[in-house]
């Protein structure tokens, strides 16, 4: 469905992607984890059409996606990104709207009706402010925000990003329901546990470099990938069991 083939950004004289391959299949959920600065928002924003790569191509179902934000919107491919941006000075579902400009008339209540069943907190915040959401609120926002345009393939940065684990699981429950009614996910995660988890498939980028790819299960198991992204020391295993550093 979406094919990334040698992708290079660089912002000025600073590279930020190398050589990018990367592949989509139609209802896949595929995770791109990898650590700060990895080059993950810089790849999800050439996706999505707000920055255009030096060298490579990204396409979708074999036809080039442009780098214009609406167009690849048009192509039926939304974006959630990173720090969810959502409009603070306006209200929930005055943001839903903005998320379906592509869309008018019956088809906007029909997106909002589904919005607020995948979240109901939503629907009862409706004419609330965006920004007096809570965290978890606010992503759920942003989430229902992307959904609005129909996308058949949705992009998502850092979701679980500042939210307390509770949250996190029943956002991470709703993207597996999102994409059993049919949407692909391509998630980007820092919380490498939690996306290999969900995901049928990941890349592990690398200061812009795809290192490797595998099943979730696969990389779940991976020792190089416990160590880096999973804070599981490798090597001795003491008495009470791995050890875990920083994050879960
Ligand atoms: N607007 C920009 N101008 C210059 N350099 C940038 C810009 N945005 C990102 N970079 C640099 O590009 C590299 C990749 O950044 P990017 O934001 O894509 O990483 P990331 O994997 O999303 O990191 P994080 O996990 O912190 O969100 C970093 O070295 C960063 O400093
Ligand atoms: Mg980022």
């Amino acid at each position: 469905m979406l094919e990334v083939a040698g992708v290079t950004f660089s912002y000025g004289k600073i590279r930020a992607l190398s050589g990018v391959n990367l592949a989509v299949r139609e209802a896949e959920i595929v995770a791109i984890i990898g650590s700060n600065g990895a080059g993950k928002t810089t790849l999800m924003r050439c996706i999505a059409g707000q920055l255009r790569p030096q060298v490579g191509s990204i396409n979708l179902r074999g036809v080039p996606l442009p780098a214009k934000p609406h167009e690849v919107v048009r192509r039926r491919v939304a974006m959630v990104p990173e720090g969810r941006l959502i409009f603070p000075n306006l209200t929930v579902e005055e943001n839903l709207d903005i998320g379906g400009f592509t869309r008018s008339g019956s088809d906007l209540v029909k997106g909002k009706d589904r919005a607020f069943r995948l979240f109901p907190v939503l629907g009862e915040r409706r004419r609330q402010m965006g920004g007096t959401l809570s965290g978890g609120e606010q992503q759920m926002l942003a989430i229902a925000r992307g959904l609005m345009s129909e996308p058949r393939l949705l992009l998502l940065d850092e979701p679980s990003l500042g939210l307390a684990p509770l949250i996190v699981r029943d956002i991470f429950r709703t993207l597996q329901e999102i994409n059993e009614a049919g949407v692909t996910v391509l998630l980007v995660e820092q919380n490498a546990r939690k996306a290999l988890a969900i995901a049928g498939r990941a890349y592990v980028l690398e200061t812009g470099r795809i290192v490797r790819t595998g099943t979730g299960a696969e990389l779940l198991k991976d020792p190089a990938i416990l160590e880096s992204y999973l804070g599981v020391r490798s090597g001795p295993v003491s008495v009470d069991g791995p050890q875990r550093r920083g994050f879960a």
